[in-house]
């Protein structure tokens, strides 16, 4: 018998770190997904294809096994198979996505009947591990799907959108640590005390006005609010001249509103494209060099099923 499990990855919409720090932030699952499939083995085996999760996580997702293991009384000897569609090290969520399909594949092939709750209690082992203090934001989007107003030991609010939205995700082209770019942060915290927790304030305000412009479909408004965001991130240290050129160079080719989405330091940035030009600001993209593609929100989340 075999069970699969497959997570979406996800967006940050607007405030991210400041959510470390207990503000309310928003953020989407993303089309692209992690799949996991776990069977009875003689010893315990872990592989993840070329694109999948890096090394650093792989110790990370055993310990995941192995609590779930040590909790319900089975011998972690499982064969254990990642493939992912998401880059990985670019603020898209691929270790969540992991930890949250892997838990979610266990609890089906040992039939635990786990819920959602419990599901991310398990991928929050893996999480800790990678990031250190990571707010969970991340495990919570990928096992629970659409968008989130999620704020650290508060019940997370699904909003609802009125139909479809397309996001542009913009590959920076390169990997940062989540870890770090916390701890740069809190630099900035420790230095401005009384500044950030203004702004950890309006984050949170952000976020809430962020949700009701896309549950409205109102663009205009929600891409204003991304640029701010981005200038906010950007002076607590999460950007470098490359994601603040990439902001600029989204803006120039009549975008509605750009920002870093993740840690930053690298990883991606997103964008809402002008009416109609996501293919053609994404070929221009493409031709400047840059990876970038289409996301249309919102999409479900974690799922699993057994085969035999
Ligand atoms: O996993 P990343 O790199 O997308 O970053 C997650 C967002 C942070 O707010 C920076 C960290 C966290 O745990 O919320």
């Amino acid at each position: 018998m075999r069970a699969s499990a497959e997570a979406p990855c996800k967006a940050i919409i607007t405030g991210e770190h400041f959510v470390v720090h207990g503000a309310w932030a928003l953020v989407a699952a993303l089309g692209k997904k992690v799949k996991v499939d776990v069977e009875q083995a003689d010893r315990f085996q872990l592989r993840s294809d070329r694109r999948s999760i890096s090394r650093a996580a792989l110790a990370p997702a055993e310990s995941v096994v192995e609590t779930m293991a040590h909790e319900f009384s089975f011998k972690p000897n499982l064969r254990i198979q990642i493939s992912s569609e998401v880059p990985d090290g670019a603020g898209l969520g691929s270790s969540a996505s992991t930890m949250v399909a892997l838990a979610a594949a266990i609890s089906r092939l040992k039939s635990l009947g786990l819920g959602r709750r419990e599901v991310i209690d398990f991928a929050m082992v893996g999480e800790k591990e990678i990031h250190g203090h990571p707010s969970g934001i991340d495990v919570n989007i990928c096992a629970t799907g659409g968008v989130l107003l999620f704020k650290m030991g508060a019940r997370p609010k699904q909003v609802r959108l009125s139909g479809q939205a397309t996001l542009l995700i913009v590959q920076s082209g390169r990997k940062r640590q989540t870890r770090k770019l916390i701890d740069r942060v809190a630099t900035t915290k420790s230095r401005y005390p009384g500044l950030f927790e203004g702004l950890a304030e309006s984050a949170s305000e952000v976020s809430r006005m962020a949700a009701d412009r896309l549950s409205a479909g109102d663009t205009e408004g929600l891409g204003r609010l991304l640029t701010f965001n981005h200038a906010v991130l950007s002076f607590i240290g999460a950007s470098n001249e490359r994601l603040d050129g990439l902001v600029d160079t989204l803006l120039s080719l009549g975008c509605k509103g750009a920002k870093l989405t993740g840690a930053g330091g690298g990883g991606s940035v997103i964008a809402l494209a002008a009416e109609g030009k996501e293919k053609s600001t994404i070929s221009e993209l493409k031709r400047r060099g840059f990876d970038a593609f289409e996301a249309k929100i919102p999409v479900g989340g974690v799922r699993s099923w057994l085969r035999p």
